[in-house]
């Protein structure tokens, strides 16, 4: 099926479902590929005829939203956040967390932002320090990713940023189906607990010192932000640290949000 076509329908669906097209510009082949097998699924010969099949089913939309979720991550993606978080926000904010520090990785994809902030925690923490406690929540809005996630076992592109100590320190090396694997040692998942969650639905309840939301709202349109945004800037307790995308669209003016360092896309709640 000719990629024009796919385009064409792209950016008639995507605002349809809250999201900007020019957010899936450089990524939309991902999203052709999947929708191209829907229809072939769906035995339809043309993006015109799944307009038509999507007028008469609503609830197929489901399909074409799950289809325009893009997955790629990496441990350590995007370095400088990552060393600024464990220079300087990490000890600030465990200074503050009497006892135990609560994360929240929303859109965590297969777990490697999750599991980068545990191998952060065990740079910035003493080891052998245990009076602090680290306890992460990753969140994703599809179950395959968070399958994934409890797995935590990897391909080597995976880690391509990680420091080599790190690698060495977290991972255990195993034979995979397409080569060699990196399979994180359980002492580094424990902290974290995975559960489904759609960003743009109400917020889990409890507050966060650390919130990390990367690559995730680039997709939707001003309003659908706007309204995530706002969720996850109440969730954050005074002080605590939201982190963005270098891709990430700034958010409002108007949330009590703080930049640390805008070009790192990292604020801190008033
Ligand atoms: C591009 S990945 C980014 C992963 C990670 N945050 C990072 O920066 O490496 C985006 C992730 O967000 C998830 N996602 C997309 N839409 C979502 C939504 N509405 N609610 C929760 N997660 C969503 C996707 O399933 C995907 O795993």
């Amino acid at each position: 099926m000719p990629q024009p076509a796919c385009t064409r329908f792209l950016r008639w669906a995507l605002p349809r479902l809250g999201k900007r097209w020019t957010g899936f510009r450089p990524v939309q082949q991902q999203v052709c590929r999947c929708l191209v097998d829907r229809l072939t699924t769906l035995d339809l010969r043309s993006f015109d005829a799944y307009r038509d099949y999507l007028r008469e089913h609503p609830d197929e939309w489901e399909t074409v939203d799950a289809c325009s979720r893009i997955t790629i991550s990496r441990f350590y993606r995007g370095a400088p956040v990552f060393d600024r978080l464990r220079a300087d926000e990490l000890p600030r904010l465990m200074a503050r967390a009497h006892g135990t520090l609560r994360c929240w990785s929303a859109g965590a994809a297969s777990g490697e932002e999750a599991y980068t902030l545990v191998l952060l925690w065990h740079q910035a923490v003493q080891p052998g320090d245990g009076t602090q406690r680290l306890r992460i929540l990753a969140t994703d809005a599809q179950t395959h990713m968070l399958g994934r996630a409890a797995t935590a076992v990897y391909e080597g592109g995976s880690l391509k940023e990680l420091p080599a100590p790190l690698v060495r320190l977290a991972f255990d090396r195993a034979a995979g189906p397409d080569g060699l694997c990196y399979s994180l040692k359980p002492r580094f998942r424990a902290p974290v607990q995975l559960a489904l969650h759609d960003v743009r639905t109400p917020p889990p309840t409890q507050p966060f010192h650390l919130i990390c939301c990367r690559y995730v709202l680039m997709y939707f349109d001003a309003e659908v932000r706007r309204h995530c945004l706002a969720h996850l800037t109440d969730r954050l307790l005074p002080g605590g640290v939201l982190v963005l995308g270098t891709r990430d669209l700034e958010p409002p003016p108007d949330l009590p949000l703080l930049p640390i360092n805008r070009a790192l896309r990292l604020y801190r709640r008033e």
